[in-house]
């Protein structure tokens, strides 16, 4: 609909509703009510059930990361997401730290509970993280490498297998290229995994294959961030291209793609693209898909200096309108490339959002739906393609 239809349709429902009062409270309606209509409030910022997944069913899953908290004590965030949501991450409760607090003890309760709700309200659950140098307690990087690689298959075994049928996708290695392409390591990250297996890559051979053994319908999924950058996406590349080359079964690269307003949306798809280049019959997620109002520079996020700026309570509406558009086109070009199938925010509400701590303590709106589990422009530029941002 165009701008022009849109506002005959307001002007219509405009009159109808000055039309309304005035009948119920007896009045008499002036003629020319329909010249009161900027006395309107704006259109209510609420979406018809099912607009967001259903835009995209015949493409990919919609999803976004949550905690237990938000289904148990905010029931609008639980019905938000049975309405509008076909896939759910849990954004820490599957992660070592909460499953495997030391070692050989498991605390399924809080992830069961997850996918209590998402079964039972026919929501997908994607599995994150299996392995990550983040948020795993310390025994995991003790002992020798072949103590490591034991104890890392069981781990995996146990938690692949207490999921299977249940989990859609995991990810199953989570961001294990450098960021830095002169490192000694590179393509690899320096991180606890790789020194605790000897100074090797093996770990993500070992997490792979554990992963396989236990559920071989799950998607197995190498994860991480920046694959919207061109060096870190082509030492990604290199790392996936490895492991396809040595027949290790993965199924698909994770964009976490944890983007800012300055971010370059061409360059977003170009990572799908160029996975889709490897013609190795990949597909892609994107799964923490969030944009910060905020365009920090790389000290920011490295150091925590020269930030943007906070806007404190006040986000510019043209900040706000940039993001829409941006969420627009990521979602429209996700939408043009098969084997896009899943896409993922990190986060339902912006209060909720992680980047309201990261890279510093600032308020942040980088979701679809504002604290007060209002649906914002964002939300209506990709569940309707005709909504005029
Ligand atoms: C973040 C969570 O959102 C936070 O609540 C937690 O404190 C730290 O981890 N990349 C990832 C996610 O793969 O697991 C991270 O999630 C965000 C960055």
């Amino acid at each position: 609909m165009n701008i022009n239809a849109r506002l005959r349709l307001k002007l219509l429902a405009g009159a109808a509703f000055f039309a309304l009062v005035g009948c119920g409270r007896g009045k008499e309606l002036p003629l020319s009510s329909a010249a009161v209509v900027p006395l309107l409030p704006p259109s209510p910022p609420t979406a018809a059930d099912g607009a967001l997944k259903g835009q995209y069913e015949s493409n990919f899953l919609v999803g976004a990361a949550i905690g237990l908290a938000q289904i148990q004590s905010e029931t609008e965030d639980a019905d938000i997401l049975v309405k509008q949501f076909s896939s759910i991450t849990a954004e820490n409760i599957m992660k070592p730290q909460s499953l495997s607090p030391a070692e050989g003890v498991y605390n399924f309760a809080d992830a069961d509970a997850l996918v209590n709700f998402s079964e039972a309200n026919g929501i997908a659950i994607r599995g994150h993280t299996l392995l990550w140098h983040r948020q795993t307690p310390d025994y995991f990087f003790q002992g020798t490498p072949i103590e490591v690689k034991d104890r890392l298959q069981k781990y995996i075994t146990d938690v692949v297998t207490h999921f299977k049928g249940k989990v859609y996708a995991w990810d199953v290695v989570n961001e294990v290229v450098t960021d830095n392409g002169s490192d000694i390591t590179a393509p690899y990250r320096n991180s606890r995994w790789y020194q605790a297996a000897g100074n090797s890559k093996d770990y993500i051979d070992w997490a792979f294959e554990a992963a396989r053994a236990a559920d071989p319908d799950t998607k197995l999924f190498l994860n991480d961030y920046n694959t919207e950058t061109s060096g870190k996406r082509t030492r990604l590349l290199a790392v996936v291209k490895d492991l396809i080359d040595r027949g290790i079964p993965i199924d698909g690269v994770g964009h976490q793609h944890h983007l800012q307003l300055s971010s370059n949306v061409d360059q977003a798809l170009k990572a799908i693209d160029d996975v889709d280049a490897l013609f190795s019959g990949l597909i892609n997620h994107i799964t923490e898909l969030d944009i910060s109002v905020y365009s920090d520079p790389g000290e920011c996020f490295s150091s925590g200096e020269n930030c943007a700026t906070s806007y404190g309570d006040n986000v510019p509406e043209s900040v706000i309108n940039d993001q829409a558009q941006m969420y627009r086109d990521l979602f429209t070009g996700f939408a043009a490339r098969p084997s896009v199938k899943s896409v993922s925010l990190w986060g339902l509400t912006d209060d909720a959002s992680w980047l309201n701590g990261f890279p510093v303590e600032r308020p942040n709106y980088p979701l679809l739906y504002d604290k007060d589990r209002k649906v914002k422009k964002a939300f209506q530029a990709v569940s309707d393609l005709n909504f005029v941002i």
